[in-house]
C-alpha cells in the first residue's frame, strides 16, 4: 500500500499508461481522480478503481485553463487534499517541420507542454497546504534523441524534460519533488492506432520490434510501475530527475 490515503490526479487516465497508472495506484491505496478529455473511457478506467478504494472520474481538457481549475477544485472537494500529480495526457502527430501546420504545432504545445505547465501551476498550492507532494510528468525517450517525423512531438517532450527540472528546482522548500518517466515504445491505443494507419500494420511493427534491445515493446504496466516509484516516499531522495524504462532501446 505505497500510495495509502494519497489523492492522486492522473491526466490522461483513460487509456494506455494512464490508465495503468491509475489502477496500479487504486491497488497501492491511492484515492484516485481519472482525468481524462474522453468522459466515457475517464469513467470506465474510475469503475476499475473504484474495485480497490475510492475513485473520481472527471471529464478534463488540459489545453483548458478552466478545465484544469476545476479539476483541482473537485479534486480538493471529494477528497480533500492533493499530494500526487501524474501529468500524462499527450499525443504525436506523424509529421516532420515542413509538413507540420502553425495550427497542429500550437494544439499539441496547448497539451503537451501548456497542459503540463497549467496542471502544476494549480496543483502546487494544494499539495502546499499539506506539506508538499509529488509531481510526475510523462516525457519520452525522444527528449534526448531524436526520431524521424514528429518534429512537434519532439520539441514538446523536450520541453517536459526540461519543465521537470525547473519545478524540482523552484519548489523543493515547499516539499514538491517533479520527476518524469521517459518512456520507450509502448503498446497503448494510442500506439495501436499508429501501427493501423501504416500500409502494412504487421511489416510496420515488425520493423519497430527488431529495434528494440528486448525484440519486444514495451507494456502499459511496465511504464505504472515506475510512475508509482515517483509517486510514493520511495522515491523520497529522487527529483528533477527523468527515469527511463525503455527495454534498452537508447542503450544501443
Ligand atoms: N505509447 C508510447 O509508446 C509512448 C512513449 C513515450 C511517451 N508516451 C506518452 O505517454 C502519454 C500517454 O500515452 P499513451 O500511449 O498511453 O496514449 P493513449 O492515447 O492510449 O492515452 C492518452 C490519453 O490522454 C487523453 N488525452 C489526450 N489529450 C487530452 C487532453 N487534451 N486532455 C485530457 N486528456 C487528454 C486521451 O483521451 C487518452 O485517454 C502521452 O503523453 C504520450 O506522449 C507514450
Amino acid at each position: 500500500m505505497r500510495l495509502k490515503d494519497k489523492v492522486c490526479i492522473v491526466t490522461g487516465g483513460g487509456s494506455g499508461i494512464g490508465e495503468a497508472t491509475c489502477v496500479l495506484f487504486a491497488k497501492e491505496g491511492g484515492k484516485v481522480v481519472v482525468a481524462d478529455k474522453n468522459k466515457a473511457n475517464a469513467e470506465a478506467v474510475a469503475a476499475q478503481c473504484a474495485k480497490h478504494g475510492k475513485a473520481l472520474a472527471l471529464e478534463v481538457d488540459v489545453a483548458k485553463s478552466a478545465d484544469i481549475k476545476r479539476m483541482v477544485a473537485e479534486t480538493v472537494k471529494a477528497f480533500g487534499r492533493l499530494d500526487v500529480l501524474v501529468n500524462n495526457a499527450g499525443y504525436g502527430i506523424p509529421a516532420s517541420v515542413l509538413e507540420t501546420d502553425e495550427d497542429a504545432w500550437d494544439a499539441l504545445m496547448a497539451v503537451n507542454v501548456r497542459g503540463v505547465f497549467l496542471c502544476t501551476k494549480f496543483a502546487i498550492p494544494e499539495m502546499a497546504k499539506n506539506g508538499g507532494g509529488a509531481i510526475v510528468n510523462t516525457a519520452s525517450i525522444v527528449a534526448a534523441v531524436g526520431i524521424r517525423n514528429r518534429a512537434a512531438y519532439v520539441a514538446s517532450k523536450g520541453a517536459v524534460a526540461a519543465l521537470t527540472r525547473a519545478v524540482a528546482i523552484d519548489h523543493v522548500e515547499l516539499g514538491i519533488r517533479c520527476n518524469a518517466i521517459a518512456p520507450g515504445t509502448i503498446e497503448t491505443p494510442y500506439f495501436k492506432n499508429i501501427m493501423d494507419k501504416s500500409p502494412n500494420p504487421a511489416d510496420a511493427r515488425k520493423s519497430l520490434e527488431a529495434r528494440q534491445l528486448m525484440n519486444r515493446l514495451g507494456t502499459p504496466d511496465e511504464i505504472a510501475a515506475g510512475m508509482l516509484f515517483l509517486a510514493s516516499d520511495e522515491s523520497s531522495f529522487a527529483t528533477g530527475t527523468i527515469l527511463t524504462i525503455d527495454g534498452g532501446l537508447t542503450a544501443i
